[in-house]
């Protein structure tokens, strides 16, 4: 059987703010297989972020973790100790942020910055700066940087967009990792650019046989770039399925309104995108979240949250239309 490298069950985050708590993630699950590409998929606030961040636990002061687990490599990330957390973030997952200047250290040269992550990776040899040099230069011609010994002398502000988001690529998969994290490398970047760093960062994790975890707002990219969908809505995976499966036959109501909302290029134009807002984190509905906004709702889905249910074919949907007992 495949390793399972990260294995998020049943999730719970809330924050602390001045109306009070804002109830998050709602129980949330999530696997990655290793050597397996995974997109997030979902609008803007509905948790794709904390969900990634609590991997790594980096979430802001004022979040707490009332349930669930993390398991990485099978070690639960939540009952994590110092060290065993430094291991994690060191050499087992890392993460590649939306703005590259967020991970990169304006005051240092790009060459510093690899060299310092290189020396705490604890790969052996690293010790020696000829071997850390001659690692930092590897991993930017991986990404087809063109002359690496000069963009290591370089300080962030003396590269473009495009170049910082290939030097975190490069950065991040510079020494073995089980687990890269891209939140939204690309937004940032004008579109053509955006394309040629999308096909580089899935090539080098392919080449490395790391898993990958990309948050999109795209299903476009994501299914240019992952082998499985999950579709996130208000804090909870409501559908996931192998990319192929879920665009032949995607099964959420949210699904099915997100995906009518991607330009058509064979004409049709743009739906209107889905009616509604997202629900309140601080009173969220009691039953289904989407239940609000949903076409098909019925009674229960006020009522009850729905579980998801296994629909063959790796396939599983959190929405009663699918369930045996139906709307009862
Ligand atoms: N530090 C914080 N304090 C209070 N609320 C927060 C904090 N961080 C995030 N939130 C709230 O949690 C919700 C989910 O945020 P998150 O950043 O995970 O969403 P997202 O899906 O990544 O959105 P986007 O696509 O815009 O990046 C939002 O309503 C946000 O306001
Ligand atoms: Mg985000």
């Amino acid at each position: 059987m495949t390793q399972t490298i990260v294995d998020i069950r049943d999730l719970y985050v809330q924050y602390r703010t001045f109306d009070g708590q804002a109830k998050v993630l709602n129980g949330v699950n999530l696997t990655v297989k290793k050597g397996e590409k995974v997109s997030i998929v979902g609008e803007t606030a509905c948790g794709k972020t904390t969900t990634v961040k609590s991997i790594l636990r980096i979430l802001a002061p004022q979040a707490s973790i009332p349930r669930g687990e993390i398991l990485f490599n099978g070690s639960d990330v939540l009952k994590m100790g110092y060290s065993e957390l430094n291991k994690l973030r060191s050499s087992g997952a890392s993460m590649i942020f939306q703005d590259p200047t967020m991970s990169l250290n304006p005051v240092f040269t790009i060459g510093e910055q690899m060299e310092a992550v290189i020396r705490y990776s604890g790969q052996s040899g690293v010790e020696q700066k000829s071997v850390r040099h001659e690692l930092a230069v590897k991993a930017l011609e991986e990404t087809a940087m063109p002359d690496p010994e000069r963009i290591l002398q370089s300080y962030p502000f003396q590269l473009s967009g495009g170049m910082r988001q290939r030097v975190c690529i490069a950065l991040s998969l510079a020494t073995p990792r089980d687990l890269v994290i891209a939140d939204e490398p690309t937004t940032n970047l004008d579109v053509t650019i955006q394309d040629q760093v999308l096909k580089i960062l899935k090539q080098r994790v392919e080449a490395k046989g790391c898993s990958l975890i990309l948050i999109t707002h795209s299903f476009g990219v994501a299914r240019e770039t992952t082998d499985r969908i999950y579709v996130m809505y208000a804090g909870n995976m409501v559908e996931t399925a192998p990319t192929q499966e879920l665009f032949r036959e995607p099964l959420h109501p949210y699904s099915r309104a997100l995906m009518s909302c991607i330009p058509r290029l064979s004409g049709g134009g743009m739906a209107e995108g889905i009616p509604g807002r997202l629900s309140n984190y601080h009173n969220p509905p009691k039953g289904c979240r989407f239940a609000p906004r949903c076409p098909e709702a019925m009674p229960r889905c006020h009522e009850e949250k729905p579980e998801s249910i296994d629909v063959g074919r790796e396939h599983q949907v959190a929405c009663f239309l699918y369930d045996k007992d139906g709307g009862k």
